[in-house]
Parts: C-alpha cells; sequence; structure tokens
C-alpha cells in the first residue's frame, strides 16, 4: 500500500516506517526535522523536509502519493512547552492535523492513524485506566490530543474517513529524544553512560507505564488493518516506579552514581498505567518486549552513542 507517515524521523515514526517498509508497503515520510534527525530515516522510505502546516508542498506530496493509509505522529510533544506555549502547541498539535486531515479527505485517503497519549486522561485514580473513563487532561498538550481526537471522530461522521486512535502511555526505546513523554529512560541512560548523577524529581515512588517503542510500531501495523473505527490503549497494563526503573539502569550500567532526590515538578502525575485489554481483544495486539529485555537494548544504543 501507498502510505504516509508524518513525523517518520521521529522517534516512533521512524520505528514505525521501518516496520512498515519491512512488510513491503510504499511509505513516504514527511518531517521537518525539528525533534526527528534525517539519522533515523529508513533509505527506503521518500522522505520530504516539509511543515506539515505547508499547505501547498503538502499538497504536492498527497497528489503524488495516492496514500490508502496515513500515520500521523508529528506533534508538539512537551507537555511543559505546551503550558509554556499554548498558541503554538495548538497551532501544530490541532491546525497541523486539520490540514493532514482536509487532504486526507481531499485525495480520497482510506484511514488516518493518529498518535494519542495518556495525557487525554489527566490524573486518574483508576489504574489501570480504561478507555471509558473521563477525559480531564492537566496540560495544553493533553487538550490538544483531545481535540485531535475529537476532530478525526467527526471527519469519520462527516466524510467518512476510517480512523484508529491510538492511546500511548510512556514509551521508551532506541532513538529516543530527552524532549517527550518517555524521556526518563533517555535521560537515566545517558546520564549513567557518562558516570553522572541521576536527579529524580518526587520520591521516586511515581510509577509510569512503560512500553517498548517496537511494539508501539507494531500496535500501529495492527491498527491500520483493522476494519472498524476504534479508540485503543496502546500500554503494558504494568505499572514500573521511577525508582524501579533507577534500579534496572544503575545494574546494567554497573555503575555507582549518586542520586538526588528534587522536589516533585507541578503538574506531574503520580500513578500511571493503560489497561490495553481492547487493543488485545479487537487488534489481536499485546506488547511482546518484557521490561528487562526492552530497558537492556535501549541502554545498550544509548552507552554504544556515548562512545563514538
Ligand atoms: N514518546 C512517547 O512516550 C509518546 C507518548 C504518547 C504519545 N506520543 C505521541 O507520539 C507521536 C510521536 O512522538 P515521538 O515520541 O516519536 O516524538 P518525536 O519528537 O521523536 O517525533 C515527532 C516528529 O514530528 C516531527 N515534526 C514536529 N513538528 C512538525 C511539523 N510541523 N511538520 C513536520 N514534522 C514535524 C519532528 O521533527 C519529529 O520527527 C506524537 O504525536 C506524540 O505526541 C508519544
Amino acid at each position: 500500500m501507498n502510505i504516509l507517515i508524518t513525523g517518520g524521523a521521529g522517534f516512533i515514526g521512524s520505528h514505525l516506517t521501518d516496520v512498515l517498509i519491512q512488510e513491503g508497503h510504499c511509505v513516504t515520510v514527511v518531517d521537518n526535522l525539528s525533534t526527528g534527525s534525517s539519522h533515523n530515516l529508513n533509505p527506503q522510505a521518500v522522505f520530504y523536509n516539509i511543515d506539515i502546516r505547508d499547505r501547498e508542498n503538502m499538497d504536492r506530496v498527497f497528489a503524488s502519493g495516492q496514500f490508502q493509509i496515513v500515520f500521523h505522529e508529528a506533534a508538539q510533544t512537551m507537555v511543559p512547552y505546551s503550558i509554556e506555549h499554548p498558541m503554538e502547541d495548538a497551532d501544530l498539535n490541532i491546525m497541523g492535523l486539520l490540514h493532514v486531515l482536509e487532504l486526507c479527505c481531499q485525495y480520497n485517503v482510506k484511514k488516518i492513524i493518529f498518535s494519542s497519549s495518556a495525557a487525554v486522561y489527566g490524573d486518574n485514580p483508576h489504574v489501570p485506566i480504561r478507555e471509558g473513563e473521563p477525559l480531564r487532561p492537566e496540560s495544553f498538550y493533553g487538550l490538544t490530543k483531545v481535540t485531535a481526537e475529537r476532530y478525526i471522530q467527526l471527519y469519520h461522521d462527516i466524510f467518512g474517513l476510517s480512523y484508529a486512535i491510538l492511546r500511548y502511555s510512556n514509551v521508551y526505546g532506541e532513538r529516543q529524544g530527552s524532549h517527550g513523554e518517555g524521556g526518563v529512560v533517555y535521560i537515566f541512560s545517558k546520564a549513567l553512560a557518562k558516570g553522572h548523577e541521576l536527579a529524580v524529581f518526587g520520591d521516586g515512588n511515581q510509577s509510569r507505564d512503560f512500553i517498548y517503542v517496537k511494539d508501539v510500531a507494531l500496535a500501529n501495523v495492527a491498527a491500520m488493518k483493522a476494519a472498524a473505527p476504534g479508540i485503543y490503549n496502546i500500554s503494558t497494563k504494568i505499572e514500573t516506579t521511577v525508582n524501579a526503573l533507577k534500579e534496572i539502569l544503575c545494574y546494567f550500567s554497573q555503575s555507582g552514581v549518586s542520586v538526588s532526590y528534587e522536589a516533585a515538578r507541578p503538574g506531574d502525575i503520580y500513578r500511571s498505567a493503560l489497561d490495553n485489554s481492547k487493543a488485545e481483544e479487537v487488534l489481536h495486539w499485546r506488547p511482546a518486549t518484557k521490561l528487562l529485555p526492552g530497558l537492556m537494548s535501549t541502554y545498550t544504543y544509548f552507552a554504544g552513542e556515548e562512545l563514538h
């Protein structure tokens, strides 16, 4: 199939590109390389260095690509940045999406697969959170994801564009940057590889649901193949504390670096895990990578980067 991935030079988008190319699809990537990197790009993908809001050039990409499927990964992904720059955040995460949706309809794209986030739920004590829980985002980033989901559903109802909405928990793995939601794995790994002190915000007993990036890529492929539109948590359903993460990575690095505990960051959720039963039942997807091998592979990758 002819497939477009926005943000395909980024962390998750580049792994997705690799899987789709391996499956024999013809993949086009649009990315302005603002947080992504050309090093992440699969050489077999057609690449356009374009901002998704550049309508004229995006129109050309859609006209020549004849896409059946669009994966929309490009976004402003930083929660604190969204608080400081709400207009810029909304311009990219809402207006940027609308450009893509309009072009999908204009060029008869069959389905859009959208990267949403656990941030749509806010701080909800019903852990692991199911898809039907109320959406109460506590950041503008989370609000843009909720709004984007609603736009996508209405584009389906009004114009017939099919969709899958994937709410990721904290994604980690090779090629991750420091900025996104699962950034703690990157930050700890890099610090340990350099022998630097680790800074933990709060008491370290806050939990996250860490999911390996290659499992997220496979979830996207499963969602592409699903018949009906739907919203799915893409997660492990398992809570891991920041302290446990720190212990595991310290063990891998065999380094005795010191750890400082600093004040909790305002707005940080204490417990977070998403129920992934719906994705298991409907998409027949489940995360294949356990935390230890996933972290080992990720740590080895980042430590290797420090050697070069
Ligand atoms: N990483 C996580 O833990 C996580 C969790 C939940 C949701 N998500 C969502 O998954 C998606 C991918 O996130 P990621 O972690 O791979 O982040 P990323 O920053 O690595 O990838 C985003 C990509 O989009 C590109 N981009 C940004 N603005 C653009 C623009 N205006 N035009 C074209 N390209 C643009 C960037 O250059 C980058 O390559 C995002 O929508 C993010 O909100 C990520």
